[in-house]
């Protein structure tokens, strides 16, 4: 391996930077070239290429977002798009690819590895945190407390009105970030696409707390959940039903995705992306860089992206427990 090529794609996450200095660096230290792709396999598609040495990666280790930019490339999913892509890399002389990104992003790598027989590695960056073979994806980390620090501020107000407040996060399909940041913030129920909590059981939760003595509640609601309601049809839902609560909704949105990256997401970042080039170095391909019982560790890309992150169910007994 003499070249390696890095690009961001799908969903930018805090912690990209870090691991963009990384790979960049690591490729210095072991004397070989690094190039930065924009805009995710569209740039890879189009060229759009740019040298990188270690001078080119200072100051951005704090920042959130990605300066290689990012896109969902729908032009990447088609085999010419692929062979355009090919043809670039081939011509810049990039002989080894790692991709910053989740699971449409390795799918993206692992279908181009299979077709060229490219090197590819993976480094998981997605607040989600819904790629199987890593604890901890880059950025979830950073979203978990941004999204503490924002409903302790909504605690605020519902504590001085006497409010329920319905707070959705983010997670697509999973209910990491609601189940942890749920817990971290207190709230009184936690509402997640793996457990159906049910319409029936929330309304006598908010019951059995309002006769606990409790005067406001923060409900935490993953944008997957799958109670049946979108979050403002559960607030007129909660009201109707229960009109003693004086109900208000929150969607946090892309606020969870930015952000200067925690010091969890920015030494996360740091090792994998040393794991990602050092691994292409010893000749291993279609790997996914993960953390596991705080050790980095090698998934093969095709179980990163088929396999599936449990929640951890205890979470949930502890949820319920705190909110006695
Ligand atoms: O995958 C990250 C994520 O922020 C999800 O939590 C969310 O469902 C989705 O991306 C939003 O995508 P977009 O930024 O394209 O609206």
């Amino acid at each position: 391996i003499k070249k390696v090529g890095v690009l961001t794609s799908g969903g930018d996450s805090p912690g990209m930077n870090a691991a963009i200095r990384s790979v960049v660096r690591t490729c210095a230290y072991h004397n070989i070239e690094c190039i930065g792709i924009y805009r995710g396999y569209q740039g890879m598609i189009e060229g759009d290429f740019k040298e990188m040495g270690p001078r080119s990666v200072n100051n951005i280790v704090n920042k959130g977002g990605t300066i290689l930019k990012s896109a969902r490339s729908t032009e990447f999913r088609t085999p010419e798009g692929r062979k355009r892509a090919h043809e670039h890399l081939v011509k810049a002389g990039i002989d080894a690819l790692v991709v910053i990104g989740g699971d449409g992003t390795f799918t993206g790598g692992l279908i181009f590895n299979n077709e060229f027989d490219f090197p590819v590695m993976g480094i998981p960056g997605t607040i989600d945190n819904d790629i199987f073979g890593t604890s901890h994806t880059l950025g979830y980390d950073t979203a978990l407390n941004t999204v503490v620090d924002v409903i302790d501020k909504i605690r605020d107000t519902a504590s001085s009105h006497n409010r329920l407040f319905f707070v959705e996060v983010m997670g697509r399909d999973a209910g990491h970030i609601a189940l942890n940041a749920g817990i971290g913030a207190g709230a009184e129920e936690i509402l997640i696409p793996e457990e159906d909590l049910g319409l029936e059981r929330l309304l006598e939760s908010l019951q059995k707390s309002k006769a606990s003595g409790k005067s406001s509640s923060i409900v935490v609601i993953a944008e997957g959940d799958k109670i049946g309601k979108n979050v403002f049809e559960l607030k007129d839902y909660v009201e109707a039903n229960l009109p003693e609560y004086d109900v208000r909704v929150s969607v946090l949105g892309h606020m969870q995705r930015g952000g200067s990256p925690s010091c969890f997401d920015r030494v996360l970042a740091s090792r994998l992306g040393v794991k990602a080039v050092e691994s292409l170095l010893e000749g291993k391909s279609s790997y996914m860089v993960g953390l596991q019982s705080d050790k980095v560790t090698l998934t093969p890309l095709e179980q990163a992206i088929k396999g599936k992150t449990e929640i951890d169910r205890e979470l949930l007994r502890v949820s319920d427990i705190m909110s006695t």
